[in-house]
């Protein structure tokens, strides 16, 4: 009987794959045979990093410089996944931005920046992606405990994840007729670069570590894991859901 994890044949789309989170679900799918694109923005140094780490272990990965809030970006990745040799395409959307203010500081351009990569970008990936998409696809939504739960200096992510939750599930029903999978991976705190943002970065993750009832925060790999689940067969009934990964933190006051 064939390992239902195991993603022979497939390829993956890794947005945002070239660093922290993205970077190890982008390992952990290629550990599990799948060939994956990882894309990025800017950081030509961790995705050569990435690229070498990958060689090392002789992983079918690439990485592709595109940045998903221009139409060209856009175009660019959609050109390249259009290649993909394999019957499985599947796609984590895991890049994301946002500017961390106050409400009385942010402003709409601060908002528009926000939701063009974390929610409009995801839109328009799926969108221009369908046509190679098909029965044992998964499409992978990266969001956050800000959807749903009002974190402070947080509210133009918070929106930008809330929308991009609500349109995985308005995609999952739709799309599960053709056997494509929609979901959505929610991790709690996890230490990443993106925590740099935050000027109180260390008191956030101190507040996190003092919620989490594993007693510590969870690791890049175990929500790389929850996201190889999600991709795999393995979660063949699971459509429009969101799983939590963050040590019970979210079930806790
Ligand atoms: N870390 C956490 O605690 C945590 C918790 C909950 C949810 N999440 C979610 O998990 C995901 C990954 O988080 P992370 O902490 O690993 O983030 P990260 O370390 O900041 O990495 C962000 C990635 O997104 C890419 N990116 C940024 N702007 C882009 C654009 N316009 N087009 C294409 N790619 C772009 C970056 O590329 P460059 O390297 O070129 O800049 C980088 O690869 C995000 O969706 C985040 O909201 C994280």
């Amino acid at each position: 009987m064939s390992d239902p994890f195991a993603l022979d044949g497939a390829s993956v789309l890794v947005t945002g794959g070239t660093r922290g989170l993205g970077a190890a679900i982008s390992l952990r799918l290629a550990r599990a045979g799948a060939t994956v694109v990882a894309n990025y923005a800017r950081n030509d140094e961790a995705a050569q990093a990435l690229v070498a780490q990958a060689k090392a272990q002789g992983l079918a990965l690439e990485v592709l410089r595109a940045d998903l809030t221009l139409a060209k970006g856009l175009a660019l990745v959609s050109e390249r996944m259009n290649q993909a040799g394999s019957d499985t395409v599947s796609i984590v959307h895991c890049a994301a931005t946002g500017v961390h203010r106050p409400f009385e500081q942010l402003t709409a351009k601060h908002l528009d920046w926000t939701m063009a990569l974390n929610a409009r970008a995801f839109f328009e990936l799926v969108q221009a992606l369908l046509p190679k998409l098909g029965d044992g696809s998964a499409v992978v939504a990266m969001s956050s405990a800000g959807a749903v739960r009002a974190v402070p200096a947080y509210t133009a992510v918070g929106a930008s994840k809330g929308a991009l939750e609500a349109m995985a599930r308005h995609l999952a029903a739709e799309l599960a007729p053709r056997g494509i999978r929609v979901n959505v991976l929610s991790p709690g705190s996890v230490e990443t670069h993106a925590w740099d943002t935050f000027p109180d970065r260390e008191q956030r993750l101190a507040e996190a570590l003092r919620r989490s009832p594993l007693g510590r925060l969870v690791s890049v790999d175990e929500v790389a894991c929850a996201a190889q689940f999600l991709c795999s067969a393995a979660s063949r009934g699971v459509v429009g859901h969101t799983l939590v990964v963050d040590g019970g933190a979210r079930i806790v006051e």
